[in-house]
């Protein structure tokens, strides 16, 4: 099955990449993960001088992973001298080189970096509602490479499609949506402190807890600009999940936490997986998936009300104790539905561990 995608005129052998990040901080490590499959090497933020990175800065709980990371440790120097050749050497796999921050950082950074990479992708440091700097900014990139330019996109920014328009109107082929949502804080209770982050106690939250955030922004963006090139990321963790960002608009999909929760030969395994999950859902490649056209339709304002299957229900209750309008009861260790209260609003059947439950939203 050709699993491969193109991208602002890029072609990747397959849809997924890391996001930018540790698991991309070094050559050791592009060259391990580009060994397992993926379709870019995304680098960990290059700037032109190293971060200093106040420490602990990375925490993993439930299916969330907190960071108060800043960009690489290493300056562009390392980068340009060692990482980038080095990867070069072993692996074929196209690096996407992420870039930050200003407009000087960029006048710096594109021309070195330019003849040792495929593309570009470039993180503002923030954004808010006024896109003149940003605009200004992919301005300059773009006047000094012609290599395919995205723009990674904050998760909390107030309007996802003007920036877009500003990236795509001032020369971007596409955006990177999105980044860690913050700024958050975690608090250890027993110390009586913020968990992790810098001396404010904020840190970024990325991993499944954010997918259905990255999974709209990509749908808009989309919507609004077919012709930019939209690259997810943000809680990706299945081949499943790479379905679903394809479906919503993207031409690939990043994960970074994934792999921090559940090993970094996730990808590898993740990738083995995706064949099968298309030819399950009747696909017949990456670029089948891409073409096809997300239905929508508005909701019915009359209820459906769930039917249950008495062979499958276990009787567990789960159903009747979650229902939020109380028109579940169980009665001979089986829920019945109470039609007079019922909204008809689905979360019986969403949440049934065994399908029993059929005709809300199915
Ligand atoms: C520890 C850590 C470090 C990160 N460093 C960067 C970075 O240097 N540059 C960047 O653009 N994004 C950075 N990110 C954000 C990720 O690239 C990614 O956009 C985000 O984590 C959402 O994707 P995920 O849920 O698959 O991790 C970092 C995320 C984490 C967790
Ligand atoms: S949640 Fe499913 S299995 Fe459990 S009682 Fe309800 S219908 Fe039966
Ligand atoms: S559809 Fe909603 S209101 Fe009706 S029984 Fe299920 S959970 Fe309750």
């Amino acid at each position: 099955m050709d699993i491969s995608t193109r991208a602002a005129g890029l072609v990747f052998n397959t849809p997924l990449l890391p996001g930018s990040g540790p698991l991309t901080g070094t050559d050791e490590r592009m060259i391990y993960l580009a060994k397992q499959g993926i379709g870019a090497i995304v680098t960990k933020t290059i700037a032109p001088k190293g971060a200093a990175v106040e420490r602990p800065c990375i925490a993993g709980k439930g299916n969330m992973i907190f960071n108060s990371e800043a960009w690489s440790e290493y300056g562009s120097d390392v980068w340009l001298e060692r990482f980038l050749p080095n990867t070069k050497k072993e692996v074929d796999t196209p690096i996407i080189a992420s870039v930050g921050y200003d407009e000087a950082d960029m006048k710096y950074l594109i021309p070195l970096l330019n003849p040792l990479v495929s593309g570009f992708e470039y993180i503002p440091r923030y954004v808010g509602k006024d896109f003149e700097e940003v605009g200004n900014i992919v301005r300059t990139i773009r006047a000094m490479t012609k290599l395919p330019l995205w723009v990674k996109m904050n998760a909390n920014i107030p309007d996802p499609v003007g920036f877009a328009k500003a990236c795509r109107d001032h020369g971007a082929q596409g955006i990177v949506a999105v980044t860690s949502l913050g700024p958050n804080m975690v608090i250890d209770i027993k110390n009586r402190r913020p968990l992790i982050g810098t001396a404010n106690g904020f840190v970024w939250t990325s991993g499944p807890a954010i997918k259905p955030l990255a999974v709209a922004y990509v749908n808009m963006i989309k919507e609004a600009y077919p012709e930019l090139s939209v690259i997810a990321s943000g809680g990706c963790a299945s081949a499943e999940d790479i379905v679903e960002f394809l479906l919503a608009g993207a031409d690939a999909v990043q994960m970074l936490s994934e792999a921090m929760m559940k090993g970094r030969d996730t990808y590898g395994k993740i990738l083995e997986d995706l064949p099968k999950v298309l030819e399950k859902y009747g696909f017949t490649s990456i670029e089948d998936v891409k073409s096809t056209k997300l239905e929508k339709k508005a909701g019915a304002l009359e209820p459906s009300y769930p039917a249950v299957d008495a062979e499958k229900c276990t009787g567990c209750g789960i159903c009747q104790r979650n229902c939020p309008y109380f028109a579940m009861e169980m009665r001979d260790g089986k829920p019945c539905v109470d039609v007079e209260k019922c909204f008809g609003c689905g979360l019986c059947e969403s949440k049934c561990p065994v399908n029993a439950i059929k005709n809300v939203i199915q």
